[in-house]
């Protein structure tokens, strides 16, 4: 009959289904495990220690040398092993200079790694490096930032000191040692950049950075900064539209120190610190933190 047929239809499908259903729990099981290892630190609490669990469901540490970082995190065991590895080498590596919430420093200044807005291109072929990938932490991590590696991102280019006084050798080189702006014509850029990042300022100054911001002969700020000085991935500029974004501090006065000093802030490479699956580890760790495109 018609009947039989579905009924044992469908107990070969329970048959097929249970385990794998089984299956999904245990993995369900690990991922809740490795979510309450990953969240344990800051409750206080001694999180489990994950050290037993190693293995079926946390890849262990020497497990993800080998592994494409990007490869890590569509493993939900090597995902989990890492996220447990990364918060440690988190806490002891960067910690210091990115702060516990990972929200960035202001006297260090750091960025907010949370954010989900990073300053430095990604290498996604498809986007253009719009969208970010754990691979592009790893990249920061390993070479650091205007470190001495010569795969550092950052290298080529700082914010331009506008008084030669203070003008690295290397922007010497580069750009001269010609001044570029008067003091003046500095007020005016500095009243500009307050009226990009929405702030008040003195409309008649403004106005006249507006033209130096633009002028490849003077400010030539838009040359590293964009045309709406929103910043360039691939120099690591800021994104001068957006006063939370600043690292130097988006008041007036440092944004005069800005221009007049320069800028070159300074992340050291992990590459000898650290072993290849910690960098990875942590890596991933700081990607799943941050929200938005790109990474969340
Ligand atoms: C040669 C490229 C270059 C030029 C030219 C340049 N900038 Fe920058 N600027 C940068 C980079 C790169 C940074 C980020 C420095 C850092 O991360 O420490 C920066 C940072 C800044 C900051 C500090 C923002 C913060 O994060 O606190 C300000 C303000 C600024 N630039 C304004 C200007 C203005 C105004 C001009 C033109 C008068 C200008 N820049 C010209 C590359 C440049
Ligand atoms: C000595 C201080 C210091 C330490 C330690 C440090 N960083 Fe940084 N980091 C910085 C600074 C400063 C910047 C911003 C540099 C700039 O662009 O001006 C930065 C930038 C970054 C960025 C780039 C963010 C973006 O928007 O593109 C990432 C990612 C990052 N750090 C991750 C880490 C991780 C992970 C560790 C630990 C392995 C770490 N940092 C350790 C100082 C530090």
């Amino acid at each position: 009959m018609a009947g039989s047929g579905v009924v044992a239809a469908l107990s070969v499908a329970a048959a097929i289904v249970a385990p794998l259903l089984a299956r999904f729990d245990r993995r369900l099981a690990a991922a809740v495990l490795a979510a309450v290892i990953v969240s344990g630190a800051g409750a206080g609490a001694a999180p489990a220690e994950p050290d037993e669990e190693y293995g079926e469901f946390l890849a262990r540490p020497g497990d993800l040398a080998t592994v494409p970082v990007n490869d890590i995190v569509k493993s939900l065991r090597m995902n989990a092993g890492a996220m447990a590895l990364g918060r440690k080498v988190y806490a002891a590596s960067c910690a210091s200079c990115h702060g516990a919430d990972l929200k960035g420093i202001a006297a260090a200044h750091t960025p907010d790694l949370t954010d989900g807005e990073w300053r430095f291109s990604g290498d996604d072929l498809a986007t253009g490096g719009n969208v970010k990938l754990p691979s592009d932490v790893e990249w920061t991590v390993r070479y650091g930032i205007r470190s001495e590696h010569p795969n550092a991102r950052g290298l080529e280019a700082d914010m331009l000191a506008f008084d030669p006084e203070f003008r690295t050798e290397d922007d010497i080189k580069e750009f001269g040692p010609a001044a570029f702006l008067t003091p003046e014509e500095i007020e005016d850029v500095v009243e500009y950049v307050l009226t990009i990042s929405g702030r008040t300022a003195d409309a008649a100054r403004a106005a006249r950075g507006d033209a130096l911001f633009h002028d490849g002969t003077k400010g030539n700020c838009f040359d590293c900064h964009n045309v709406d000085g929103t910043g360039s991935d691939p120099i690591g500029s800021t994104n001068l539209s957006r006063p939370e974004l600043y690292l130097w501090g988006a008041d007036r006065a440092s944004i005069r120190e800005s221009v007049i000093k320069g800028r070159r802030g300074v992340m050291p490479a992990f590459e000898d610190a650290l072993k290849p699956e910690e960098i990875k580890a942590v890596s991933v760790f700081v990607f799943s933190r941050a929200r938005g495109p790109g990474g969340r």
